[in-house]
C-alpha cells in the first residue's frame, strides 16, 4: 500500500518495521476525538478560504460516516496505515478524492495526535471527577447510619484516640476532594490548544488557530510551535494525579482489609463483593479491596513510564512519544476500573457496631483527654504527660482501665485531679469534649458532615 508519506521514498517498508512501528493497536480509541479535531480544523480552514464552505461540508459529512462505522466496529484496522490519524485520512481521500486530500492543509500527525490527546485527556478526567464524587457521596450517604458509631483512631497502627467513624469516612471524602481539585488544574494546562503548530515551526499558511480553538473548546492557544510540538506535561500531570488516586484508594482499601480480619473485626463486606477460597470453606476474602490496592502499583509504574519517556528528548516531535498514549491509557482504565467499583463497596458495607463497642475501652484511648483535663487544673503539660504515664502503669499493673481507677488512688498521684474528672474518661466521654475544628468528636464532626452534604449538592 502506498503510503501517504512515500512520495521521497524508493523502497517498500519492511513489514516488520510496520508491525513495529504501528500505533493503531492502542490509539484507535482516539477516532472519535481525532474526528472532532479534523472537523474542527476542516472549518478554520474554511473560514480563511483554503476551503470552500462545500468542501469543509463534504469533509464534516464523511468525517461522521467513517466515525459511525468506527463506532459499529465496521472499520477494519491495517498495520500498513499505522494510526488513527492515517486511516481516518485515508478512508476520507478514499470516499471524497481530492477535497479529502486536502484535510491536512496546515498541519501535521505531530500537532493533530497532540491535540487528540488533549482532547480524550480532558474527558477521561472529567469522567473520574465524576466518579470521585459519586465515591465522596457514598462515604456521605452512610454518614447518617453511622453517626453514633465510635471508632478507635491510630497512629503507628497502635491505638491513639477515639474518633466519630464518620471522621474516617470524611477524612476520604478530604482526599479525594483535593484529587478532584488536581484534575481541574490539570485541565488548565489540558486546555490549551496545540494544533496548528504543524510539525514543529507553524505554517506560512493563513490558518486561524484561534478559531480552530474556539470550534474545540480550547479557552488558549499554544504560544511557541517548538514547545506545543513536544509538550506532554499535561499528560505526565494527568497520570501523577490519577496515581495519587490509585493511592488514595490503595490506602483506604488497606483499611478495610484489616478491618475485616478477625483481629480487627470492625467491619463486614457485602458478599457480593467478595470471593470464597477454593480449598478453605469458611473463607470470605477482600479480593476487591486487594485489587484496588494492588492496582495502584501499575499507575504508579505509569508515572515512571511517562516521566521517563519525555527525559531527554530533544525539541521537537520525537517518535519515542508515540508510546505516551500507553501509559495515559493504562492508568486511566486502572483508576477509572476502580472507582467505578469502590462507592458500591463503601455504601454496602456494614461496620460489626458490637464487635467494635466490646473493645472500644481498650487500649487507654482517653489517656490524652485526661492529660487535657489536668491542663485545664492548672498542670502543666509535660507534667500531666508523665501523671498519665504514671497512671496507665498503674492500669496495666492492675488490669484496668483509666475510668476504673478510684479518684483517691488518681489523687495520690497528683492532687489537682478531682471528682469532675469522670467526666473526661472512657471513650463516649472523649468525643464529647473533642471540640476543635476539624478533630474526630462529636459535635465537629456533624458540622464536617453537614458541610459535606451541601458541597456535594451544590456540585
Ligand atoms: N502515531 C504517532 C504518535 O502517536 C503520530 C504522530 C506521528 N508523527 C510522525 N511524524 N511520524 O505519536
Amino acid at each position: 500500500m502506498a503510503k501517504a508519506w512515500g512520495g521521497a521514498f524508493d523502497q517498500a517498508t519492511d513489514p516488520r518495521v510496520e508491525k513495529f512501528t504501528e500505533s493503531i493497536s492502542f490509539d484507535s480509541r482516539l477516532a472519535t476525538v481525532d474526528i472532532r479535531g479534523s472537523q474542527a480544523h476542516a472549518r478554520m480552514l474554511a473560514s480563511v478560504g483554503l476551503l470552500t464552505n462545500a468542501e469543509a461540508a463534504a469533509i464534516c459529512g464523511t468525517l461522521d460516516d467513517i466515525g459511525r462505522e468506527i463506532a459499529a466496529g465496521q472499520f477494519a484496522w491495517k498495520i500498513e496505515l499505522e494510526d488513527i490519524h492515517m486511516h481516518i485520512e485515508s478512508a476520507l481521500i478514499q470516499r471524497i478524492g481530492d477535497v479529502g486530500r486536502k484535510l491536512h492543509t496546515g498541519r501535521s500527525r505531530n500537532d493533530q495526535v497532540s491535540t487528540d490527546l488533549k482532547l480524550y485527556v480532558r474527558d477521561a478526567l472529567a469522567s473520574i471527577d465524576v466518579l470521585l464524587q459519586d465515591l465522596q457521596q457514598a462515604f456521605v450517604d452512610r454518614s447518617d447510619a453511622d453517626i453514633d458509631v465510635v471508632l478507635p483512631g491510630y497512629t503507628h497502627l497502635q491505638r491513639a484516640q477515639p474518633v466519630m467513624a464518620v471522621h474516617y469516612w470524611l477524612a476520604y471524602c478530604e482526599k479525594f476532594h483535593r484529587d478532584r481539585e488536581r484534575v481541574l488544574d490539570c485541565l488548565k494546562r489540558v486546555n490549551v490548544l496545540p494544533l496548528g503548530a504543524a510539525a514543529l515551526a507553524g505554517t506560512s499558511l493563513p490558518i486561524d488557530r484561534h478559531k480552530t480553538a474556539e470550534l474545540l473548546g480550547f479557552p488558549a492557544v499554544a504560544a511557541n510551535s517548538l514547545d506545543v510540538s513536544s509538550d506532554r506535561d499535561f499528560l505526565a500531570e494527568s497520570i501523577f494525579t490519577l496515581s495519587l488516586i490509585a493511592v488514595h484508594l490503595s490506602g483506604w482499601a488497606e483499611e478495610w482489609i484489616l478491618w475485616c480480619t478477625t483481629e480487627f473485626g470492625f467491619l463486614k463486606l457485602p458478599d457480593a463483593y467478595t470471593t470464597g477460597s477454593s480449598i478453605m470453606p469458611q473463607k470470605r476474602n477482600p479480593d476487591v479491596l486487594e485489587l484496588i490496592r494492588g492496582k495502584s502499583a501499575r499507575v504508579i509504574a505509569d508515572v515512571q513510564q511517562i516521566l521517563t519517556l519525555i527525559k531527554g528528548l530533544p525539541l521537537a516531535y520525537n517518535r519515542d512519544l508515540q508510546e505516551d498514549k500507553l501509559a495515559f491509557f493504562d492508568a486511566y482504565d486502572t483508576v477509572f476500573a476502580c472507582l467505578e467499583l469502590a462507592p458500591a463497596v463503601v455504601r454496602r458495607a456494614a461496620l460489626r457496631v458490637d464487635t467494635i463497642n466490646a473493645r472500644l475501652e481498650e487500649g487507654f484511648l482517653d489517656a490524652t483527654t485526661l492529660m487535657e483535663y489536668l491542663i485545664t487544673q492548672g498542670v502543666p503539660m509535660r507534667t500531666g504527660h508523665e501523671v498519665v504515664g504514671q497512671l496507665v502503669r498503674l492500669c496495666e499493673s492492675k488490669g484496668c482501665k483509666l475510668a476504673e481507677l478510684p479518684l483517691a488512688e488518681m489523687q495520690q498521684h497528683c492532687d489537682k485531679i478531682t471528682a469532675d474528672v469522670s467526666g473526661y474518661l472512657g471513650t463516649a466521654n472523649v468525643v464529647t469534649r473533642l471540640s476543635s475544628y476539624g478533630s474526630g468528636g462529636r459535635e465537629p464532626v456533624r458540622k464536617q458532615l453537614e458541610a459535606w452534604k451541601l458541597r456535594l449538592a451544590r456540585h
